[in-house]
């Protein structure tokens, strides 16, 4: 009833709105113009604490199975659910939980407005996809956009129509857990991907019931937390932030994002939350974001902890007006924001507009035309976990290995009249590869690497554990009483290292131990995990070793000592099939590390496109007086970029069509990719540049193309890229973004470690 109530009032103003447009609006305004005339009709009706409702999300509340509410936080929800002071909720998924609770909204409230339901969908619903630093590995936009896409769909039809992803944070430092649900390190890869998982998420349609909206999220500074501890405090200069940090959260808010997420950390000592200059002038002003921004969990409240809001309304207060416009589960928008109004410490136009960001998005969305869209029980049966799905995730997994080393011609594997012994707990693991964000499927559907491996029939397989690996075993709850030393597993390990042929090591990080609140103050091997290595090598030195991890490792003994090391990450629901499908060479590998790899945890944070210094080198061997370290060397244990195949890759002929170019003007680089190897193969081409003047000091290098090639045996092809302004710009001395005249190199290859140069003027 209270639904056709209010999409009358809808209909009648939007019928006016429209015959007056004819008389007066352009034709290209018609569509905005439309819409925010049905968003303000809708907003017209309502009262001042209604409009306050829509900015509230809760988080679910209820087993709606069982009996309601009736006392304690719960009750108190639920009764402002019935009110009309709730305008979206999270965590609550599968039609027949959806659909009840937008039934009260949409039948018991004086409204009748309908919810949005938001979800944690950062690598798949129920068919996982591999982690998002992994994907990222693949440099395959195509292959991205589809898992998002895939993702979409799955989740759609359990009644969702928002996904908190893509976490598009420039990640630099491998301590924080989150790396993993990021794309890296590179602000230019990570704007290319950000676009990707928007068009995968929202499709070309909205309304459409296999697309969801959006989320740019953490905004902003948050993996720039100290020490990569996290939560913890981001002290960043503009030029880093506007640089580095901003451009992926730009890239996204111009794909059309619809949503945006702030962050736990204070930036610059200003919790991100209350930061108006984030919200307001960067993300609303200067790039014109007409979606709308949803506090992280709790964190309006977080601000009273940082020290900067004294109470939960203090809160309230600050982040409204900074321009938060949905409040994630503080509760302090709709404890608090009527009476801020009626004190006139917050503008009822504020609050106005926060409303109409989040209405507009819910007419985008369909849900007025009929909130139950998302609720079809049939679709939601025929839809999840759909064959298409694996395949899917499949194809991105594989692409997702980076082959990191491959010496003695151990790979790919020979599919017949082999002994192979598989060790490592993680080799049996059916939970971990789903990796940490993967709250709605279930333990132990992923493919292992051991059932993945059993497909090939021509060889001989054992398999044996050797060790745990030292985890907590659930998603909240860290598990501190786990045994971390027990070797009692090494010596039949060892025994069938003997016996083998070729010994395939899987080893790494649980699925649970990174992700968020994720930190690891060593990037090593966890538990016995290294000696278990060890002492398997020295039984058998023909090791493959895998590795399943969430973040960069600092693995200097494997490197040295391991001929064959193959990058498996978290891949998710097929992650055996994918990691056989690789080591038996059926799919030649062509990832990427979207991440440096350091040597040593305390070279951290380690990243390609560093800054020069003043002391990079010094002539004289042995003096001390230069940036470096007495222990460590200064270079990457492997670079961002870097990635083998089983083709042999060969450049040549770096050329550029002119030595210079001016404004408006553009230069091609053009370069020479062979296959030199009787295997067809793929190879990531990259162009990187070095400004060597600058306003503000310049990277030495920064990546600027990229381009997938694929080479059948011998083949050759010409790659060519262009250069323009556009790909020279950065934020500059004069606080915008510009191209300054000046001396360039230009690099291209197939990782940041490129040998190919030449160079090139940039003149004004
Ligand atoms: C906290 C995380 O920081 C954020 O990324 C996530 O979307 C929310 N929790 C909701 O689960």
């Amino acid at each position: 009833m209270k639904h056709s109530f209010i999409y009358l009032a809808v209909c009648v103003s939007v019928a006016v709105a429209c015959s007056k447009q004819t008389l007066q609006a352009p034709v290209t305004m018609k569509t905005t113009n439309l819409l925010d005339r049905k968003v303000d009709s809708v907003l017209n009706l309502m009262t001042l604490s209604e409009k306050v409702g829509q900015l509230n999300q809760y988080n679910g509340f209820w087993d709606i199975t069982g009996p309601t509410p009736k006392e304690g936080q719960a009750a108190k929800k639920y009764d402002d659910l019935k009110k009309g002071l709730v305008g979206s909720m999270l965590n609550v998924k599968g039609v027949k939980d959806v659909r009840a609770l937008q039934k009260i909204a949409v039948e018991e409230t004086r409204l009748g407005i309908p919810l949005i339901f938001g979800f944690d969908v950062i690598h798949g619903y129920k068919t996982i996809s591999p982690i998002p630093l992994a994907e990222a590995a693949s440099w395959d936009l195509v292959a991205i956009k589809k898992s998002a896409a895939i993702a979409a769909e799955e989740a759609a039809a359990v009644g969702l129509n928002w996904t908190f992803a893509p976490m598009v944070d420039v990640a630099r430092d491998a301590r924080w857990g989150r790396v993993m649900e990021g794309a890296g390190e590179d602000p230019f890869l990570g704007s290319k991907i950000a676009v990707a998982r928007v068009q995968g998420f929202q499709g070309m349609d909205l309304a459409a019931t296999n697309t969801i909206l959006a989320c740019a999220k953490h905004f902003a500074g948050y993996a720039f937390a100290e020490s990569g501890r996290d939560y913890n405090t981001v002290d960043i200069s503009e030029s880093v932030l506007q640089n580095t940090i901003f451009p992926p959260f730009k890239a996204a808010a111009d794909a059309g994002v619809r949503t945006f997420m702030n962050s736990f950390n204070e930036l610059n000592g200003v919790p991100a939350t209350g930061s108006a200059y984030l919200q307001r002038e960067i993300l609303k002003k200067d790039w014109n974001f007409d979606g709308f921004v949803v506090s992280d969990w709790g964190s309006i409240n977080e601000m009273i902890p940082h020290g900067f809001a004294k109470d939960s309304r203090h809160a309230a207060e600050l982040a409204i007006n900074a321009g938060s416009d949905m409040d994630m589960e503080s509760s302090a928008y709709v404890d608090h924001l009527v009476q801020l109004v009626k004190e006139g410490k917050v503008k009822e136009a504020t609050i106005n507009d926060a409303a109409r960001r989040i209405l507009k998005v819910k007419f985008e969305l369909g849900l007025f035309d009929d909130p139950y869209k998302y609720c079809d029980e049939n679709r939601e049966k025929t839809t999840v976990g759909k064959q298409e799905f694996h395949d899917g995730v499949l194809d991105v997994a594989k692409k997702s290995i980076v082959l990191l080393k491959n010496e003695k011609n151990l790979l790919p594997l020979q599919k017949s009249g082999q002994k192979i012994a598989i060790i490592g707990a993680l080799a049996a693991d059916k939970t971990s590869p789903l990796g940490s964000w993967r709250i709605a499927a279930d333990d132990n559907t992923a493919v292992s690497v051991v059932e993945g491996m059993q497909k090939y029939t021509g060889n001989q397989i054992t398999y044996v554990k050797g060790a745990d690996v030292a985890v907590g075993r659930t998603q909240f709850i860290w598990e501190t009483n786990i045994n971390m030393t027990d070797k009692s597993g090494f010596p039949e390990a060892v025994a069938a290292a003997k016996k083998a042929d070729v010994v395939v090591m899987v080893l790494g990080e649980h699925g649970l131990q990174s992700g968020e609140g994720r930190s690891r103050a060593n990037i090593d091997l966890p538990g016995v995990q290294q000696e278990l290595l060890e002492e398997v090598y020295k039984a058998n030195p023909n090791v493959v070793l895998v590795l399943n991890n969430g973040r960069p490792l600092a693995l200097p003994w494997a490197d040295e000592n391991i001929p064959a090391i193959v990058e498996a990450w978290q891949l998710g629901t097929q992650s055996g099939n994918a990691i056989a499908q690789v080591l038996y060479g059926d799919y030649n590998p062509s990832g990427k590390l979207p991440m440096t790899f350091p040597r040593s945890v305390g070279q951290l944070p380690l990243y390609y496109n560093a800054k020069n210094t003043g002391r990079p080198t010094m002539n004289e061997p042995e003096s001390v007086f230069w940036s470096h370290f007495i222990d460590e060397k200064n270079t990457p244990l492997y670079p961002f970029g870097h990635g083998l195949s089983y083709s042999k890759f060969e450049y040549s002929d770096l050329k550029l069509s002119a030595n210079s170019f001016g404004v408006n003007g553009k230069i091609e680089v053009s370069v020479t990719l062979k296959n030199n190897s009787k295997i067809a193969g793929k190879e990531v081409v990259q162009l990187y540049i070095r400004d060597l003047i600058g306003s503000t000091t310049r990277p030495i290098k920064e990546l600027k193309g990229f381009e997938m090639i694929e080479l059948q045996a011998n083949e050759s092809k010409k790659v060519i890229f262009t250069i323009d302004e556009k790909t020279i710009e950065y934020f500059t001395a004069n606080r915008k973004w510009e191209a300054e005249a000046g001396d360039f190199k230009v690099f291209v290859g197939g990782s940041s470690a490129t040998v190919l140069e030449s160079s090139f003027q940039f003149v004004k």
